[in-house]
């Protein structure tokens, strides 16, 4: 275990009040090595938070232990914290002091870590820079957006320059921009400087970009470890084509029919508007049968092109989850096919 940044062995967290239980961890054992970029994938409710509050030595487990850069959290919890970097991004923001300003809250935070102040100042400049928070840094937290209180979050993380993050739901609540740079400076942060980071997301899309690692957590327990790829090979029996098809928005319900019709589509994954085509993911029990096929239904729209396609994470995370595919496209027809 002291090989590993983070390792957890059987990992378990009940949440016991009157009338109930709840088994939000469960048995869960996870190696993260040193350098690595994890992410920890799962639904609402899956147990992400409560996962990594453990870690944290925030929440003390039911039964099982784990380890953080080879301390005990039951045993060495003070080592522990000195060790790592904590955020949950979506209610994190309350832990900053609202009445003083993003600048003031970090000094604040350095000296309770014991940086001293000429070190700390000098991460808070970099880190400001880096995060493009320099202009708000005098203004007071309660005046910050989200996204900002965020940013101010992350880099409270990171004032004692620890070696391993664990980061709940960083860019929860951010705008698509702000997003990018912060996954772009948390994959610098593994890159450049070889920080270890646990990263919680419900988003598939970030942890297929960002992650070297992913485990899939579900109803509290790992339904799947492995990377982005590796996910998506599991799938393979998925088999996906995509069809970019040159339409208007009235044309597009009849090719959707006429698809639906087809008896070599499966399923009707999703479509998506791109500029003037679109993009629509089926299911098909053959390649070699359906594309074909496939072609001769269209013969008379303008296809652009059809190719056999790598399922998404989102669809295999659908499938390893044993979540009905069917329910989804049907929600993403209901929602017009933006999704
Ligand atoms: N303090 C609590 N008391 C009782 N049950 C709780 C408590 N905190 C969480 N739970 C329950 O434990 C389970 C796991 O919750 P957790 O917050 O860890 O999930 P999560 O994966 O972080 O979800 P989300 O994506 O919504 O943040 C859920 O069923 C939740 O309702
Ligand atoms: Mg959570």
């Amino acid at each position: 275990m002291v090989d590993y940044a983070i390792a957890s062995e059987n990992l378990t967290k009940i949440y016991r009040g009157k009338g109930f239980s709840v088994t939000a961890v469960d048995h869960v054992n996870l190696k993260i090595k040193r350098g690595e970029f994890y992410g920890l994938l799962g639904p609402n409710g899956a147990g992400k938070t409560t996962f990594t509050k453990m870690l944290a030595t925030l929440l003390i487990p039911d039964e099982g232990e784990a380890w953080v850069d080879g301390y005990s959290i039951l045993k060495e919890p003070v080592e522990v914290r000195k060790r790592i970097g904590w955020m949950m991004g979506e209610t994190g923001g309350r832990a900053l002091y609202w009445r003083l300003s993003g600048y003031d809250n970090l000094v604040f935070f350095g000296m309770l870590q014991n940086v001293p102040k000429d070190i700390a100042e000098k991460r808070i400049r970099v880190l400001l820079k880096f995060l493009e928070l320099e202009d708000a840094a005098d203004k007071l937290v309660l005046e910050y957006s989200t996204g900002m209180r965020i940013k101010l979050m992350l880099i409270r993380a990171l004032l004692h320059n620890p070696d391993i993050l664990i980061l709940d739901e960083p860019t929860l609540g951010l705008d698509v921009e702000s997003a990018i740079k912060v996954r772009n400076f948390l994959r610098r942060l593994t890159d450049e400087l070889g920080k270890t980071i646990l990263f919680t997301s419900h988003n598939m899309y970030e942890v297929e970009q960002l992650c070297d690692r992913i485990a899939i957590i579900n109803k509290g327990k790992i339904i799947f470890e492995g990377t982005p790829r590796e996910i998506r090979e599991k799938v393979e029996e998925l088999k996906v084509v995509e069809i970019d098809v040159i339409s208007s928005d009235s044309e597009i319900n009849d090719i959707l029919r006429k698809l639906e019709a087809a008896s070599v589509v499966k399923k009707i994954l999703s479509y998506e508007r791109t500029k003037n085509y679109y993009k629509i993911r089926v299911t098909v029990e053959d390649h070699y049968v359906a594309i074909p096929e496939i072609a001769r239904i269209l013969k008379d729209n303008k296809v652009e092109s059809i190719s056999r396609s790598l399922p998404t994470l989102e669809e295999a995370f659908l499938k390893i989850a044993g979540v009905k595919i069917e329910e989804t496209s049907r929600r993403i027809w209901r929602r017009g096919g933006h999704g």
